[in-house]
């Protein structure tokens, strides 16, 4: 009798031996039973349980709890005896035993416990994820038993993703998805169900803490810059960066500067179109050779674009405005485009080298080949003076066309005199003919013609 009563823990199996060995010879005197209460409890780990072990025997003697667990004996009367099991951290089978007439009786149950998870993690998600890759998602489960009955869910908002059994300490699920706009801003988590249900129970949730996923996309394109080339100090010039095929464009960050110095820039999208404006104004300091600069900042990522520009102060000429080779025809109209910029506005005069003739600028006027030459034009004004020189090369007419023309002319001279001549003599002989009836009037035109005639032909002909 007092092999069976343990001081250490057995192992179940043990257990479940003495349990075959002692009914095995109980069975064949024993009329009464031992009963258990309560038969096969499910309950959460780490509490306690009361057990009543109790009989119908009239005359039962050393009703006692066979168990592994840390026990006590709270109470105990005629046939029965109730014990509390404390930190019932796994399942096990407690059995009771007693005697009754001689004989062993004894009675078991099967406690089973369980736990939800102690941490259900889903680990961070990347900053921004670029739309149309793939997203790993890593969810990490600890504790929770028994782990036969325990799931891994991960979710995008409500929808299952993926749903994996746990397996290991701690428990690692991953699922891979492709990843769009829409999940921009769509909160990700991942559950585990703790299925009780064959025991009697429901099934236990644990959700993890969401995370919210960001989603992004960039165009292949740089942004487009729209600034001065040339910038005068103090005075205000806007400067536009515009980029489309930006996705959130609402959430992209602009930088705008000239050289060093940062732009006040009013951003506004449309769409996946962003548009930044600014005003630059140069400061003194700042004279000569700048760069206008806009960063497009997304996702991490960032887009920029670069444009060159002077600040300048004083007179200058915008050479690109002002054509330093011109090739024009002789006696045709032109203007010289040149302009002049400065603070106070400079006045722009262009002379010819050598000969100081001035030409107009920005006014029409008549070209011929005596404008052949090299022009200085000159911006100046109280700040200063600026030189451009401006070629101008006047195409002389085709020299071959003079006696081409002479000889054409010549030649409808003779044919209209040969003409005029035959018409004469035609009406001289007709002049003839009716000399009696009209003589009066025909007389004096049948003399004049021909003279005429004459006197005009040689003078056509030299
Ligand atoms: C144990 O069970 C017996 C028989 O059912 C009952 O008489 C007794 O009151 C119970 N003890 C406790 C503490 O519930
Ligand atoms: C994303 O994952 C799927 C399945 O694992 C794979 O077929 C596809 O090529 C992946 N796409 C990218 C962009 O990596
Ligand atoms: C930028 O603009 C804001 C609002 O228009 C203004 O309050 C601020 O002073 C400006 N900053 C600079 C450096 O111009």
């Amino acid at each position: 009798m007092a092999t069976i009563v343990p001081s250490v823990s057995w192992p179940g199996a043990c257990w479940t031996l003495l349990v075959c060995c002692l009914l095995t010879p109980g069975a064949q005197g024993q009329e009464f039973l031992l009963q258990v209460e309560p038969q096969n409890p499910v309950f959460p780990a780490g509490g306690s349980l009361l057990v009543n072990c109790s009989t119908d025997c009239p005359s039962s003697k050393q009703i006692i709890l066979e168990t592994s667990l840390s026990k006590e004996l709270v109470d105990n009367g005629t046939g029965w005896a109730t014990f509390q099991l404390s930190d019932v951290t796994g399942n096990s089978r407690i059995l009771c035993s007693g005697y009754c007439n001689g004989s062993q009786i004894t009675g078991f149950s099967d406690i089973t416990v369980y736990s939800l998870p102690e941490r259900v993690e889903l680990a961070p998600l990347p900053s921004w994820q670029p739309v149309g890759q793939n997203l790993t998602l890593r969810c990490q489960v600890e504790g929770g038993s028994p782990r036969t009955s325990l799931t891994v869910v991960l979710l995008r908002r409500e929808e299952e993703l993926s749903r994996q059994p746990a397996v290991g300490e701690p428990a690692e699920v991953t699922a891979t998805v492709p990843t769009s706009r829409k999940d921009h801003g769509a909160h990700f988590s991942c559950r585990t169900e703790l299925d009780m249900k064959p025991q009697g129970l429901g099934v236990f949730w644990n959700t993890s803490a969401p995370r919210q996923l960001r989603t992004f996309a960039l165009p292949v394109t740089s942004p487009r810059l729209v600034a001065p080339r040339f910038l005068e100090v103090e005075k205000s010039w806007p400067v536009n960066c515009i980029l489309d095929g930006l996705f959130p464009a609402s959430e992209a960050r602009v930088y705008l500067a000239l050289g060093d110095q940062m732009l006040n820039a009013t951003v506004m999208n449309h769409g996946d179109m962003l548009t930044a404006t600014a005003t630059a104004t140069a400061r003194a300091d700042q004279e000569g050779a700048r760069e206008i600069v806009c960063i497009v900042i997304l996702g991490g990522e960032r887009l920029e674009a670069r444009e060159n520009l002077t600040v300048f102060n004083g007179p200058k000429i915008d050479r690109a405005t002002c054509p330093q080779h011109l090739k024009w025809k002789d006696k045709t109209r032109h203007v010289l485009q040149c302009q002049a910029r400065g603070n106070p506005y400079p006045q722009l005069r262009c002379l010819k080298e050598g000969s100081n003739r001035e030409v107009p600028v920005g006014i029409p006027f008549f070209v011929n080949v005596t404008h052949n030459g090299t022009y200085q034009c000159q911006a100046s004004s109280s700040r200063g003076k600026y030189t451009l020189v401006v070629v101008m090369d006047i195409e002389a007419p085709n020299s071959h066309s003079v006696p081409v023309i002479l000889a054409v002319l010549v030649t409808l001279g003779v044919v209209a005199v040969v003409v005029a001549l035959i018409y004469v003599f035609r009406e001289h002989k007709r002049s003839g003919r009716y000399h009696v009836r009209e003589e009066s009037t025909s007389l004096p035109l049948t003399s004049m013609q021909p003279t005429e005639a004459m006197e005009e032909e040689p003078s056509r002909a030299a």
